[in-house]
């Protein structure tokens, strides 16, 4: 009894040793945007000794990986998970020579990023068009939520496995918002209206698994790395009083 006691303890010091400050999360998606837009991956700080690095959720070179070709970022917005030790960007780039759409989840360990995992998104994956993404994304509202009306982290991330589960149950009660709008590669549901939908349809008999998640209670926003069947995607969620109220996809075909 009282061993346990202990080492529930124990993990609960371990536990308390993983938070990470929103400090040290911005400085981290700072310096991944400063080495994007120079086209230097080793400006990306602090790394851990050994980096996982993927792209499509394959391993993959961060020397020769996109974060080697500089982009004149015309969008970005970056999630901080102080609990998880994590972080999100997205990052959109209209530049007409070489368009892209880029998600990246960073994972830390021990104080630095031990894990880079981005979904490069150009000309040919799903529905995308940078310049609709941008002109929709730039438009909506992701401010801070005021601290008296934030959700917890799971009712955040309830809101996104309920939409992800719709995809192979029917049954499952999704809490949409109104007005809700998707973001679907640059394709859009709505019209920046009150009465804006996304309960608009999502196929059936897909099951979207290993699902990875990085969460922002301070802009009530949750994004998902998930094997769509075999395709590698990213659904970012952004949840108001416990409903759906922005849905972004990334999804990268033939990756
Ligand atoms: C990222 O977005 C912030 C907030 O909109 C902006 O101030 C900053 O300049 C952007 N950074 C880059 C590298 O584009
Ligand atoms: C790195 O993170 C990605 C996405 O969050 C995950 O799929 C992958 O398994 C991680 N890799 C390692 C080596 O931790
Ligand atoms: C891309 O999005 C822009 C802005 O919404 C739109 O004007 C344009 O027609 C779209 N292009 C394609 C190929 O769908």
């Amino acid at each position: 009894m009282y061993r346990l006691a202990l080492s529930a303890l124990g993990l609960l010091a371990a536990q308390a040793a993983a938070q990470c400050t929103r400090e040290d999360l911005t400085a981290a998606t700072d310096s991944l945007l400063a080495a994007q837009t120079a086209g230097t991956p080793s400006a990306i700080s602090p790394l851990a000794d050994t980096v996982a690095y993927l792209e499509a959720f394959k391993t993959a070179d961060i020397a020769t990986g996109i974060l080697s070709h500089p982009l004149k970022i015309d969008f970005n917005r970056s999630l901080l998970d102080t609990t998880a030790c994590a972080t999100y960007t997205e990052i959109i780039v209209t530049d007409r020579a070489h368009p892209y759409v880029i998600g990246t989840q960073m994972r830390f360990l021990d104080g630095k990023i031990a894990n880079i995992s981005s979904l490069v998104t150009d000309q040919g994956d799903w529905l995308f068009n940078a310049t609709g993404t941008y002109y929709w994304a730039s438009r909506e509202n992701w401010d801070p939520i005021p601290e008296d009306q934030r959700d917890t982290r799971e009712v955040i991330q309830a809101a996104a496995d309920a939409y992800a589960d719709l995809f192979n149950d029917k049954s499952v009660q999704v809490p949409w918002g109104t007005p809700c709008a998707r973001l679907e590669g640059g394709a859009y549901t709505g019209s920046g209206s009150a009465t804006d939908r996304c309960d608009v349809g999502v196929p059936n008999g897909v099951a979207l698994v290993n699902r990875r998640y990085v969460i922002d209670e301070t802009i009530g926003a949750v994004d998902v790395f998930i094997d769509f069947a075999t395709v590698p995607d990213s659904h970012e969620f952004r949840v108001e009083k416990g409903k759906l109220r922005f849905v972004h996809t990334i999804t990268v075909m033939g990756g």
